[in-house]
């Protein structure tokens, strides 16, 4: 017997305001259709007052444990990905384990921004399967819209705000049976070469201010499409399977033409690709796990399937996870 990582509920929150593509264009230089030309997304969800990345994520995670049937108490570990955390300090994961009561176990932030959750998904698993964790809580939230400079047209009209979470637990199985549940493989990178590709142009040590976000999406499209393909062909390797073996790819929701492009690249059939990006925009470290739970929720992701998680953002960071769900 193995010991995996298994998913074993999900749940996601949103902020109350949506926001359209023509509510955008009566204050930004833009219109519904170049934003649905270029990136596919139709609205966004705006956090408002006292909506926060931290209530978004303990809303999210409430929902993750009622899926799972599962009491907060149980919960020995919670990693929070987010680049919008509520304060620079302490981890938002300390809040939202306060929020939940569940005080006492593991709690930290990482910082991967889009591939925040893959990042903290696949360090949730190797607590779990080396011991100090039973039960973990992976959480991507965000509130991007507080860090984007509303006068740039080029990356404001792209983000949007929300949480996923996945609530994980270590159990026995037989690796043998294709059938098992669990984590199966993942895989992480980072390439700092390209850290003026992605950035925001503040941060504590450097303007003691929080910043704006800047990005130069085309040199973004180009690098995501190749190490999307790439990282995605080593998960499958790593755990023995071909692309025809994989019943649904969750991508980072970054822009329709970017999950066309690399499902193409692989041979992948667009119909087993979660698509989420046109309800939610780019929700950095929560667009994985959001477009998980809302796959999952309508019906599409089942028990037994095999699912790839992947994202690419910042840093540049990239991943992928394949698991059986
Ligand atoms: O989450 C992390 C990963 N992030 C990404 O993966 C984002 C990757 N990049 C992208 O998704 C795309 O590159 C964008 C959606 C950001 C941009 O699409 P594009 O097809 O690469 O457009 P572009 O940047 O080449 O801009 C084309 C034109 C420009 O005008 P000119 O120079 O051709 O006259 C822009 O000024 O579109 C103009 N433009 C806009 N027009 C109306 C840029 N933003 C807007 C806008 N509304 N909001």
């Amino acid at each position: 017997m193995t010991l995996r990582s298994v998913i074993v509920g999900s749940g996601s929150a949103l902020p109350v305001r949506a926001v359209t593509n023509a509510e955008l264009a009566q204050t930004v230089d833009t219109s519904d259709e170049w934003i649905v030309e270029r990136s596919g997304i139709h609205v966004r969800y705006i956090a408002g007052e006292g909506e926060t990345t931290s209530t978004l994520a303990t809303d999210a995670a409430r929902r993750a444990l009622d899926a799972a049937g599962i009491d907060a108490a149980s919960i020995d570990l919670i990693i929070v990905a987010t680049a919008t955390p509520d304060q620079t300090f302490p981890a938002t994961a300390t809040i939202v384990q306060h929020n939940l009561g569940c005080n006492g176990g593991i709690a930290f932030d990482v910082a991967a921004v889009c591939s925040g959750f893959l990042y903290a998904l696949t360090t949730a698993d190797a607590l779990l399967r080396a011991g100090p964790a039973k039960r973990a809580l992976v959480i991507g939230a965000e509130t991007f819209s507080r860090i984007l400079d509303w006068e740039d047209r080029t990356t404001c009209v792209l983000f949007g705000d929300g949480a996923g979470a996945l609530v994980l637990e270590a159990r026995e199985v037989d690796a043998a049976d294709p059938s098992a549940p669990g984590i199966i493989a993942s895989r992480l990178h980072a390439d700092g070469r390209y850290n003026d590709m992605l950035f925001v142009d503040g941060g504590p040590s450097t303007t003691g201010t929080v910043g704006k976000l800047r990005m130069k999406g085309r040199e973004v499209f180009r690098h995501a499409v190749t190490n999307l393909a790439t990282v995605l062909e080593e998960v499958l390797d790593a755990s023995g399977h071909v692309p025809a073996d994989i019943d649904w790819v969750v991508p980072h929701q970054a822009n329709i033409r970017i999950l066309d492009a690399t499902a193409r690249k692989l041979g992948l059939p667009p119909e087993k690709v979660v698509v989420t990006v046109d309800i939610h925009a780019n929700t950095s470290a929560a667009s994985v796990p959001l477009a998980y739970d809302t796959a999952v929720r309508d019906g599409r992701i089942r028990p037994g399937n095999l699912v790839v998680l992947e994202a690419m953002g910042g840093g540049f960071t990239w991943g992928a996870c394949i698991a059986r769900v």
